[in-house]
Order: C-alpha cells, then sequence, then structure tokens
C-alpha cells in the first residue's frame, strides 16, 4: 500500500524528517523557502497532512483548494494561524504542540521580566558602545522583581510556570487575571490570588501577558489599560502579536508612563512597530520563548505524533478541533 503524503511547511530537524519518512511520502521545505499561499496550495495538493509552525494561514480557501488534507499538525501551542470553524465545517483536524514547551516558555517569560526590569539589554548595549566611562549611583537603576507584586494576564499552564517562579523562587505577590479562576489547590500551588483585570493593572509591578490570541483578545493592552498601570511598571509579552497595540505601547513608552516593556511577539511579525525600535526602555526578541533544542526536538516530535498518530492509528493526541473526531 502507498505512504499517505505529507508536507513539511518549514525547514526542521533532519531527524524530524526522517521520523515522517517512515510513515509518509515526505515533500519539505528544508531550504525554507518563502512560500506564497498559492505556492503552499500548490505544494499541497494530494497531501494528506501538513507539518505547519504557526506561520503558515490555514483558512476557508486555502482548504477548498486542498481537497485531500486531513490535517494540519501545528509546531506550536498557539494555533491561531488555523480558522478553526473552517477546518472544523470541512473535517479536516487540527492539532497543536502543548505542555512540552510550558516550562521552557516560562524560563523564558521569566528572562525577559528580569532583562526588562533590571534593563539588562539597554545597559549591555550602552556598555558595548563605549559608552562606560565611570560608575555611577544610578546608572541604570531597574526595578526590583523580588518581594514586588506580579500581575499575571492568563493563567494557563505557562502562566502558572510564571507564578510558580515568581512566588516560589523570588518572593513575589502573585495576582492573575483569567477568563475562568483556577480551582484553589492550584491557586494555592502557585501562590496566586485572582483579581480583576482594572485591578491588577493598577496593583501590578511588573505584568506578564500569557493569554492566547482569539479575536476577543485582541488589544488586550491598549491606550486605556496601559493608562491604569503604574508608571514604574513592566509590562511583558509572551503571548502573541496583536495582544498589545504596539503603537499605544511604543508611544507610552517613549512618554515615560510605564518604566519599560519585554516583547517577544509583535503585530504583524517578524515586522516590529518602527517606533519600538527606537524607544531604549523595551527589550525585544525574535519570538522565542520556546526556543531551546529540547524544547524545539519534543514540539517538532508531538507534531509528528500527531501526524502518525492521525493518518495512521486514527487517533491524534492533542487536537484542537476534536469535533471533526466525533464526526468520523
Ligand atoms: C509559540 O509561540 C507557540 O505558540 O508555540
Amino acid at each position: 500500500m502507498s505512504k499517505p503524503k505529507v508536507l513539511v511547511a518549514r525547514a526542521i530537524f533532519p531527524e524530524t524528517i526522517e521520523r515522517l519518512a517512515q510513515h509518509f511520502e515526505v515533500e519539505s521545505n528544508q531550504a525554507d523557502e518563502a512560500w506564497s499561499k498559492a505556492g503552499l496550495i500548490e505544494r499541497l495538493q494530494g497531501k494528506a497532512g501538513v507539518f505547519t509552525t504557526g506561520s503558515e494561514r490555514i483558512d476557508a480557501e486555502l482548504l477548498d483548494a486542498c481537497p485531500d488534507l486531513k490535517i494540519c499538525a501545528n509546531m506550536a501551542v498557539g494555533y491561531n494561524n488555523f480558522d478553526t470553524d473552517a477546518m472544523t465545517a470541512r473535517g479536516v483536524l487540527g492539532t497543536n504542540a502543548p505542555d512540552v514547551l510550558t516550562e521552557t516558555t516560562a524560563d523564558f517569560g521569566f528572562a525577559l521580566l528580569m532583562a526588562t526590569a533590571r534593563r539588562i539589554a539597554e545597559s549591555e548595549h550602552f556598555l558595548r558602545a563605549g559608552r562606560w566611562q565611570k560608575w555611577a549611583y544610578d546608572m541604570f537603576s531597574g526595578s526590583d522583581i523580588h518581594g514586588s507584586t506580579l500581575g499575571i494576564i492568563g493563567m494557563g499552564r505557562i502562566g502558572q510556570g510564571i507564578a510558580r517562579r515568581g512566588a516560589h523562587g523570588f518572593g513575589m505577590k502573585v495576582i492573575y487575571h483569567n477568563r475562568s479562576r483556577l480551582d484553589a489547590a492550584l491557586e494555592a500551588e502557585c501562590k496566586a490570588s485572582y483579581v480583576g483585570k482594572e485591578e491588577l493593572l493598577k496593583t501590578a509591578d511588573h505584568v506578564v501577558l500569557v493569554v492566547p490570541y482569539t479575536p476577543a483578545s485582541h488589544h488586550t493592552i491598549g491606550a486605556a489599560e496601559i493608562a491604569l498601570m503604574k508608571p514604574t511598571a513592566t509590562l511583558i509579552n509572551i503571548a502573541r502579536g496583536g495582544i498589545v497595540d504596539d503603537a499605544a505601547l511604543a508611544l507610552a513608552l517613549k512618554e515615560r508612563r510605564i518604566a519599560a516593556a519585554g516583547l517577544d511577539v509583535f503585530e504583524g511579525e517578524p515586522k516590529v512597530h518602527p517606533d519600538l525600535l527606537t524607544v531604549p526602555n523595551v527589550v525585544l526578541t525574535p519570538h522565542i520563548a520556546s526556543a531551546t533544542v529540547p524544547t524545539r526536538k519534543a514540539m517538532a516530535d508531538l507534531a509528528v505524533d500527531n501526524l502518525v498518530g492521525y493518518l495512521v492509528k486514527g487517533q491524534p493526541l492533542t487536537p484542537v478541533n476534536p469535533a471533526v473526531l466525533a464526526k468520523n
């Protein structure tokens, strides 16, 4: 029997391709060419599955043009590149890569918070530019992490990981806001108290965003929300571009209405709002929160397991629109 065909839309570990090749006829983009939507559609003809990375938009137009497609396996926990309604309506399964990146991403959220609050990037640029002539009592004074109030918006697995690090490692007071409140045992484990969004913004010294991107979470933080924050506060976005109004944030940073921001994700990335590039009090990283080799390998493995699980064994591991399975 011939093997099902799958497409790998971006360059990936050679061992990931090898694993796929044990089960599928694989076409891959190891040259990491930028494919247009038409190019992606063309390559998807006859393919039962696609390995995506979060950059490929899977929408009704693409699905209608790719009638053989049965599963899109995202190597990302977020899946806002999927139009899940359109996929479900056409019986196409989507899968994501949760859990395997939780601790690595929480580590990064904390690293970005510390770099931002303690002005690590800004002071490093100063030093590299040869501008360090003498010690000064007020040189690059930042804000404390230990003992401060950490406000987390979005208390899923990654938010909880950040809460644990803050509460247990740094003695922070942790407050959080989420669509639904955690159960009491989980709140106790994270040492986190539930508050309204407005209270969180007003009282937190550091605000970390970890909400998934949906139309409802678009611009969770805009000018009005920034206006509620303390002038000494820091804002960290490791969630998705579009959760923050980047133009409003750049202006607030420029006018020092908050102290600093750390951003790993951007509206319209890989483009970055030009005003963010010119303000000094922001730490900018290119969407690398899950980027350690073991974690990226685990994410790729999970995407492979989902493709094999569904196309070979009929049982995916982490479906995002399980209604498709119920229909089968
Ligand atoms: C990264 O942003 C992911 O969603 O995994």
